[in-house]
């Protein structure tokens, strides 16, 4: 097998820990946990992500705490009784010879107000999110118990065999990222004012996270290289942040943008630019020497392949693409980019999610009944007439293909794809045309 993609599929060493290659996976809720407890479906998708040969995963958010929740599926490991569950994980994704690591994250002033919960606490009495009224400043006392908090979940995580844990500071997201964030941390006691003040909640979790664990276990920190907003942090800020990140004893730092208020600007639309936060990614590289990661709209091999070749990141984190299609990383590897199913950044992944339900995709209709590998064999093969090239045509011969039968799909006009092929027209949804190509060489039936 010829490698056509030598950097991506190099390893790379984070800290004690040698990781196989260079697509990791970020942070993706999918609400398939029981009241913060690892459920079989839950185990059943991150390992067919590791079957998929990504190098590591960073799970969806993890609370530390049992008092907020962020969404109702949400992953726990709050206290002991979550240890069995992410034991079976870990061991799921280890098979596959794949690293993985929760993220962990207080949901503080985003988190869901479910009946029962507290006021919300933040860095200062600014900004609902889901609830209605204002939270209040979390007081320094406060603050020490959490600490101890993202310390004693970092202990279960290795208890349970886990590689290590990413500390969430992004997109101005929860505790951490609210600290970090100019738009939300108006404090005027040590943990406010400046970039330093600011910076010390996330350097004390480093600490004790590292206190509990030890050295050899990866603590990477996700950052906005930029929050692209008025008064937010910018480029220059975190190339500071970065460089305090690494002192304090970070061993990778994942570099995302944006904020979650402007919700497109973290998590980007079809029609932005692939590689949509690189440009931080590239220039914070510059000043630390630890990895650095990239993430957003990494959608296709050979991009990932150019960002690392072109010394941009180290590593790509690659979100959707792994949603929409589990085997990405193998594919690629094996040159099979055409059976790579393209995800097109439409977000019905995230609508699904942020409304309490399990997550779906519009492209790869079997990660809502994962996985497709549980699409089994006809025991009697026919041959199948499907009529009609449109989407529900392609999706049905593309199925009985996958069974072993023996399909011929017909369609009227000159080429098949249908209303898809109208949805491709405006700007921003070219993507499509992805789609309607995929399918058609992946039903291996005649046309
Ligand atoms: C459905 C969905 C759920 C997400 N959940 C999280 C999360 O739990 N924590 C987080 O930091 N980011 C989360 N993100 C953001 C992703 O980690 C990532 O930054 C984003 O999807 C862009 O990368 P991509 O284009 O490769 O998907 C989520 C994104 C989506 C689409
Ligand atoms: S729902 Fe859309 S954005 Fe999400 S993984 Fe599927 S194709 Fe990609």
């Amino acid at each position: 097998m010829t490698n056509a993609y030598p950097h991506l599929f190099s390893p790379v060493k984070i800290a004690e820990t040698t990781v196989k290659n260079r697509i990791f996976m970020p942070p993706i809720s999918t609400n398939l946990a029981d009241k913060g407890y690892v459920t079989d479906d839950l185990v059943a998708h991150y390992a067919a992500r590791a079957k998929g040969g990504v190098g590591l995963i960073v799970t969806e958010v993890t609370t530390v705490e049992p008092t907020y929740i962020y969404l109702p599926g949400d992953m726990s490991i709050s206290d002991d009784s979550f240890i069995p569950g992410w034991e079976k994980l870990t061991k799921a994704v280890h098979q596959y010879g794949a690293k993985i690591m929760p993220q962990l994250f207080h949901p503080a002033y985003m988190a869901f107000p479910v009946p029962g919960t507290p006021r919300l606490i933040a860095p200062s009495n600014v900004g609902p999110y889901y609830a209605k009224e204002a939270p209040r400043a979390v007081t320094i006392r406060e603050l020490e118990v959490i600490i101890e908090q993202f310390g004693a979940a970092a202990g279960r995580v290795k208890q349970a065999g886990g590689d290590g844990v990413e500390i969430h500071a992004a997109h101005a997201h929860g505790l951490l990222g609210g600290f970090l964030s100019p738009l939300y941390n108006k404090r005027t006691d040590p943990y406010g004012g400046d970039i330093n003040g600011r910076l010390r909640l996330v350097l004390e979790v480093i600490a004790q996270v590292r206190k509990v664990c030890g050295k050899d276990f990866i603590i990477d920190v996700r950052i906005s290289g930029d929050e692209y907003t008025d008064g937010g942090q910018n480029l220059n800020d975190s190339v500071y942040v970065a460089k305090q990140l690494e002192k304090a004893g970070a061993d990778f730092l994942h570099v995302s943008g944006g904020t979650t208020i402007m919700r497109g600007s973290s998590i980007p639309a079809p029609g932005t630019p692939m590689g949509s936060h690189i440009r931080l990614a590239e220039k914070i590289k510059k000043h630390v020497s630890i990895p650095v990661a990239s993430v957003g709209r990494i959608t296709e091999p050979w991009l990932a392949e150019e960002l690392i070749a072109n010394g941009r990141t180290d590593i790509c984190m690659i979100g959707r693409a792994n949603l929409c299609d589990p085997a990405f990383v193998q594919k690629a590897e094996a040159g099979r980019e055409e059976q790579i199913r393209p995800c097109i950044g439409c977000l019905r992944c995230l609508n699904g999610i942020m409304f309490g339900k399990r997550i779906a995709c519009t492209v790869n209709p079997s990660l809502e009944q994962e996985n497709e590998d549980t699409v089994s064999q006809a025991a009697q093969k026919k041959q199948i007439l499907v009529i009609g090239a449109g989407p529900a045509g392609m999706e049905a011969a593309y199925i009985a293909a996958k069974r072993g039968h023996e399909v011929v799909l017909c369609e009227k006009e000159d080429e098949p794809g249908g209303l898809l092929r109208i949805a491709a027209v405006p700007i921003a949804k070219q993507d499509l045309t992805k789609v309607v190509k995929y399918m058609m060489e992946n039903c291996t039936g005649q046309v």
